[in-house]
This record gives C-alpha cells, structure tokens and sequence, in this order.
C-alpha cells in the first residue's frame, strides 16, 4: 500500500483503484483503530459513491474490454498460487498486523493467514477444474451448457476474519474470472490493503481487483446499486444482509448473503467429559466470540448439567486475556468500541434474563482496550433475548435439556441456522442429530474447524449460498446454453 507521509504518528493509506494508488475523491480519510490502546494506527480514504463509480468502472472495464474473462483458466490459477506465495512469505508481518487491528490473539491470525495462502491455492488449483455438459437432447444436435463468469462482483465483508474473508471471496471470483470490487469492513481495512500491493507483481492487471474503503452506508450500498456490479458477495449482520437484498433487487443482483447465527453446540451426557468442556469453550469464546458460526447456545443434557456448568465455569475464569501479541494470550479485545458497548449491554441483559455463572462485565485490570470477560449464563431460557440474538462476543447461554428430542426442538427454535455441533459417543444418536438440525454446517464431537475443501453456509436467516469448495466458485460462474444444430436441412416449419 502507498503510504503518504501523514500529520499524524498513523500512517496513512491510499485505496487501490484501476491499479493505481489513489486518494478517496473527497480526500477525506477516517481513523483505524487498535482496540488493545485505543489508538488510532492508520488513516485510510472515507471513499463514497464517486470512488466506488470510478471502482466499478475499472472493473468493468476490465471484464469487458481488459481481457481478463478471456485469459487462460491455467493462468488465472498461476496468478492465484502467486499471490498464495506473496501470503505465504509475508506470513508474520500479516498476521502482526491483523492482529494488532482485530484485536485477535496472534497465533490466531497465524493461523487465519495460513488459511488465506491455502484458500488462494485451493482456487488457483480449481481454476482448470471448471468443466461445462454435453446435454442429451433427443435431436440431431449438439446441446452444450457453458460455465462464463458472471461479471464484476461487488465483495462486502466483515471484521471478525479481516483477510481470511478477502480471500474467501476474491479467490473464486478470480478463478472464475471475474473482476471485482472488495470492501473490507471500516474497522479492519489494513490487511485486504496490504494484499493489494502484490496484485500487480503477481500478474493481475489494472482493474481486476480494486480495494475501496469505506463505511457501509456512503461505500457499500452505492456498490450494490451500482448496475454495473452483477453480483453481490456479503459476509455481515443479518439485518444488513436484508438491506442488501432489498437494494440489489432493483437491478436484479446475484446475491450471495452468509450472515449471522445462534449456533447450538449440543452435549449429551454419553459425550466424553473432559472434550465436552473443552469443545464447549472454544466453541463459543474462540476469536473472542467474534465468530459467526459461534456456538453461542450450549444445550446440556441434565444428567450432566451442573457438573458440566462447574467444570465449564472453572476452565472459564483461567482463560488468559492479555494483548493480542502476545503470545501467551487466548483472548484479546473485542474489535471496536462499538462492538464493546453492544456485548456490554448483552452482559447486562443476560443479568437480567438469566444467572451468571462466570464473567459479566469489562475485564477490569485492563485500563484501556475493549476487553471483556469472558462470560457464561445459565439456566437460559431459549426464548430469551440472549439466547435469540447474535451477540458476537464470549457471552455463552447455557441451555438444559430433558433428553434427544428435547434436545432438537431448542437447537431448531431460532431463526438462524448457520451451524450446529453435537457432542455424544453413540454414533446412532449423533447422526440422529446430524439429521434433524436445520444448519447448512453440523459438527460432530468438534466445533470450528474449518476447511478451504467443504461447503459454508447457512440454512434460514443466516443466508444463502455457499463459499469454498467447489461451491464457492459456483456463486460466481453463470451457465450458457449452446445449441449446435446438425442437420444441414431448413427447420421446415413455413
Ligand atoms: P455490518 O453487517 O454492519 O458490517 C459488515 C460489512 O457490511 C462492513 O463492511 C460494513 O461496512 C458493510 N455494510 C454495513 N451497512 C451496509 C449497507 N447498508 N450496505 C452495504 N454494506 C454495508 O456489521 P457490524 O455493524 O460491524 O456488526 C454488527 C453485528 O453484525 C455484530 O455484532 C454481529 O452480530 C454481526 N456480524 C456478523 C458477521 C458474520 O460473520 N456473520 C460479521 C460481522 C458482524
Ligand atoms: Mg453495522
């Protein structure tokens, strides 16, 4: 990223459009913070309609004129192992400062940004793989479909993964071959910036990917109205995943939408113990309850719920905060103040609407930074707010249950369905459970992990579509229908 010399100790970034690193046209810029200080780190465009028109132009014209539908399928994958390379090879200076803009611990985001390399080579590897069908038409012809890109995608992605989530949508969008216009979050531009330095070396020419930052309102809603972009791409809250739905209908939007959830994380009584607990916690505090699959709703069966309850609490209140440097730490600050105040206000409620087994309020020996306790309720009621609402942060809702289906009724009663996970030894019981839960992701005596080769996704209000695997790029590949006709003689019809 070009750094201009600021007036402040913060450095300050341009956006990168047509290839070329620009000012916002405004020339107005907004602060990027560490949320571990409090302090602002950078300075980047506040970019608005304008940029995003200049944006979208360049994209355009870089899938219809700049050639980029039309390179090979073999070198679009060359491009994208390139870039996995340039990730790999500036793997810790990525993950520093991913982490000192998420607030996430370090060795996390070395985890995030190995993932970001593997999502690249996953999509420079499946660029060759996309195959058309011979249709078996009854005629003497020959019946064809086509996979073409779709276009210019216009990508809307969160804070909570800053550059794992760039990569998830720009790497199939490019192995497709489409051109495309990324948004990162306003919180956590830093990283999706730093990408696109590489973008030039590795071979991708002007245009075809351009980075704007910006606010949601004044840059992400004039890049889903623009009639230029043929495709949304949306990784967000599920009230803005509406907004987006409602706008891109006015110019008939593919749209792609992966939004929230209350992820279940089941735990029956056969379950071995010791994994539960452990499953249980990570489960919901990993990434500081950041998370969009967190499983944030713990249903417990009773025969086991207060020696669960106990055993979940003790391990709990040991979990190391500290700053997301360092190395030791498991739990840093949440991302923004605003995402401070908003867990905040759910730790309150849930004193309210339940019983606090563990944390409940800001953690106090940090004097600045957005650390909150990691925090347990029990004896939730799944009608309750707090076991309703996303609250994207380390506040879990302990849940009772009778028995199996018991069990299912709770995990199915929300609006959401992004993922689920069920813990037990009785294999008939666990895919009982894998049946009957209505989420696009269901683990089964595990909760997280996360591969570049299996689909993600929600069921219900947590959105459609489907990233990674050979369904990520799927989202960004249109289908054309060819007819050959052999028959050399007149339709005969007139
Ligand atoms: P958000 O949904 O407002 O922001 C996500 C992205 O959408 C950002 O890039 C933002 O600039 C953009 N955006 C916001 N409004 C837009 C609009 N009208 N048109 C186009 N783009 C727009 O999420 P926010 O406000 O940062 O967090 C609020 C809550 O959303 C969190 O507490 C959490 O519950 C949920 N969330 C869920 C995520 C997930 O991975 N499913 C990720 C981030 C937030
Ligand atoms: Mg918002």
């Amino acid at each position: 990223m070009r750094q201009v010399a600021g007036k402040s100790k913060a450095d300050r970034y341009q956006v990168y459009v047509d290839g070329k690193w620009v000012d916002g046209a405004s020339q107005k810029t907004f602060p990027v913070y560490d949320p571990s200080t409090e302090e602002v780190i950078a300075e980047v465009p506040d970019c608005d309609a304008k940029d995003v028109d200049r944006a979208v132009t360049a994209a355009s014209a870089a899938f219809e004129t700049g050639g980029w539908p039309q390179t090979t399928a073999q070198e679009r994958g060359r491009i994208l192992f390139r870039l996995a390379e340039k990730v790999r090879q500036n793997a810790a200076m990525l993950a520093e400062l991913e982490s000192r803009n998420c607030g996430k611990p370090i060795v996390e985001a070395e985890f995030d940004i190995a993932d970001v390399a593997t999502c690249f080579e996953y999509y420079g590897g499946l660029a060759t793989k996309v195959m058309g069908h011979v249709n078996p038409v009854p005629d003497n012809a020959l019946s064809l479909s086509l996979r073409e890109p779709m276009g210019v995608a216009g990508q809307i992605i969160p804070w909570n993964y800053p550059l794992l989530m760039a990569a998830w949508k720009l790497a199939p969008a490019l192995a497709a071959g489409c051109t495309c216009v990324l948004k990162p979050a306003e919180q956590t531009p830093l990283t999706a910036l730093q990408l696109a330095n590489w973008f030039e070396e590795v071979g991708l020419s002007h245009g075809v990917v351009n980075v704007i930052t910006g606010f949601g309102e004044s840059a992400g809603a004039p890049l889903v109205r623009h009639p230029k972009v043929n495709k949304i791409a949306f990784t967000g809250s599920a009230a803005v995943g509406k907004e987006i739905q409602k706008a891109a209908a006015e110019t008939l939007k593919r749209v792609s939408l992966e939004l929230g959830g209350k992820s279940p994380n089941i735990f029956f009584a056969d379950a071995d113990f010791e994994a539960a607990i452990d499953g249980a916690l990570f489960g919901v505090f990993i990434n500081q309850g950041e998370v969009c699959s967190a499983g944030s709703r713990i249903l417990v069966e009773k025969k086991i719920y207060k020696r669960f309850l106990d055993g979940m609490t003790e391990k709990a209140k040991k979990i190391k905060l500290g700053p997301p440097l360092e190395r030791e730490t498991k739990m840093g600050p949440l991302v923004s103040k605003e995402q401070y105040e908003r867990v905040r206000s759910y730790q309150e409620l849930g004193k309210k609407e339940a019983k606090l087994a563990a944390g409940g309020g800001r953690a106090a020996k940090f004097k600045n930074g957005y650390y909150v306790e990691p925090t347990i309720f029990y004896d939730v009621e799944n009608s309750a707010r707090i076991a309703r609402e996303e609250i994207f942060g380390p506040v879990a809702a302990v849940i009772p249950f009778e028995n199996e289906a018991d069990a299912i009724r709770i995990a199915n009663d929300t609006p959401y369905g992004l993922a689920a996970a069920v813990w037990s030894r009785d294999i008939f019981k666990a895919l009982r459970a894998v049946k009957a839960i209505r989420a696009g992701i269901v683990w089964v005596n595990h909760m997280q992990p996360t591969y570049v080769e299996a689909p993600w996704g929600g069921y219900k209000q947590s959105g459609f579509g489907r990233e990674l695997g050979p369904w990520g790029i799927e989202e960004y590949l249109e289908t054309k229908q060819v007819h050959i006709n052999l028959n050399e003689q007149p339709i005969g019809w007139y």
